[in-house]
């Protein structure tokens, strides 16, 4: 897309470019180059006009767009934006039957039907947060899956904490709370047979910029926004959490969640406190200890048996 290229190429660029010289290299007329320079304008960008010298981008507003999400790496080496989609995770699931590589990413200004787990729905509002949708096909049986929404949890939890200065911590499974309350959630969704995985599709929801929630999740969830006191841009947010993904993913895909343990554990809020199991043959309560090898939490109970617990909703004391 012209737009695209001339965006690459405006950023690789130090000084200002002429529109003759920007028009010859992506073989279009000046008036081409002049209108795309209007359309990145509208898009949010800051570009200078100077006589005789020509344009140069002096800034970017909280634009998301491929050119700013993209990566050097297999996750986010590719990325489809949308203005709007009933849900990213829908519109990624659509490029896994067809085939698309391991890596691919759709994210989305807004989502008209996102999706939460357990049936729930995802507030999703425009511009107010990160919503996108990673591709992988990981050469895994299906039992070792809910792993991978550890790693992409944890990838989540590191990029906040070590690029934003986001006291982020996991509630085992796959949520991220500052001060008690949610601001990421994570949905996994895999298509395959039992022995083997086709492709997941892992869905990640960030709350950015989110200055009020619905009354129902008001006491629940938080947002960057609300924890920090300023805004954030979208996609250096969404830029940083798919190449810590990446790198997770990438040792995980060799070694497993063992390789993690440590480092999920020493992050995951429900170690050492009460937790509150609630799952399809019931609900009891329990001390957590930590996680195992394959991702499943651990704990004690007060008969002092200890159990792993792999699925099911946890509530922990203290934390919503
Ligand atoms: C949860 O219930 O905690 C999981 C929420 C996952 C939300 C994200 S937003 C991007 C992707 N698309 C969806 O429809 N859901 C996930």
């Amino acid at each position: 897309m012209l737009k695209e290229k001339l965006l690459d190429y405006l950023k690789t660029s130090e000084d200002y470019v002429s529109g003759e010289k920007l028009g010859e290299i992506l073989g279009v007329s000046r008036s081409a180059v002049w209108k795309e320079i209007r359309a990145l304008r509208n898009d949010g960008y800051k570009i200078d006009a100077v006589t005789n010298r020509g344009y140069k981008i002096n800034g970017v507003g909280d634009v998301i767009n491929s050119s700013e999400i993209k990566t050097d790496c297999v996750i986010g080496s590719e990325v489809i934006c949308f203005d709007e989609v009933v849900s990213t995770n829908e519109e990624c699931k659509k490029l896994g039957y067809s085939g698309e590589k391991e890596g691919i990413v759709v994210v989305a200004d807004n989502q008209t039907g996102g999706k939460g787990r357990l049936g729930r729905a995802w507030s999703s509002r425009n511009g107010e947060g990160v919503y996108m949708s990673v591709l992988l096909r990981p050469d895994i049986s299906p039992a070792r899956l809910s792993s991978i929404t550890l790693c992409a949890g944890l990838a989540v939890c590191l990029a906040l904490r070590e690029d934003f200065g986001i006291d982020a911590l996991i509630k085992w499974p796959n949520d991220i709370v500052v001060d008690g309350r949610k601001i990421c959630g994570i949905l996994t969704e895999m298509s395959g047979q039992l022995q083997k995985v086709d492709f997941v599709v892992v869905g990640i929801g960030i709350n950015i910029n989110t200055r009020e929630f619905p009354e129902e999740i008001s006491k629940k969830a938080s947002s960057l926004y609300c924890i920090a006191g300023r805004e954030f841009k979208r996609s250096p947010v969404a830029k940083s959490v798919l190449t810590r993904f990446d790198s997770i993913y990438s040792v995980f895909a060799e070694y497993g969640f063992s390789a993690f343990r440590s480092e999920y554990e020493k992050y995951c809020v429900n170690t050492g406190k009460r937790v509150r199991i609630i799952n399809r043959s019931g609900e009891f309560e329990a001390t957590a200890v930590g996680v195992d090898d394959d991702g499943e939490l651990i704990v004690l109970k007060d008969n002092g048996e200890k159990t792993a617990v792999f699925s099911g909703e946890v509530s922990v004391r203290g934390v919503y």
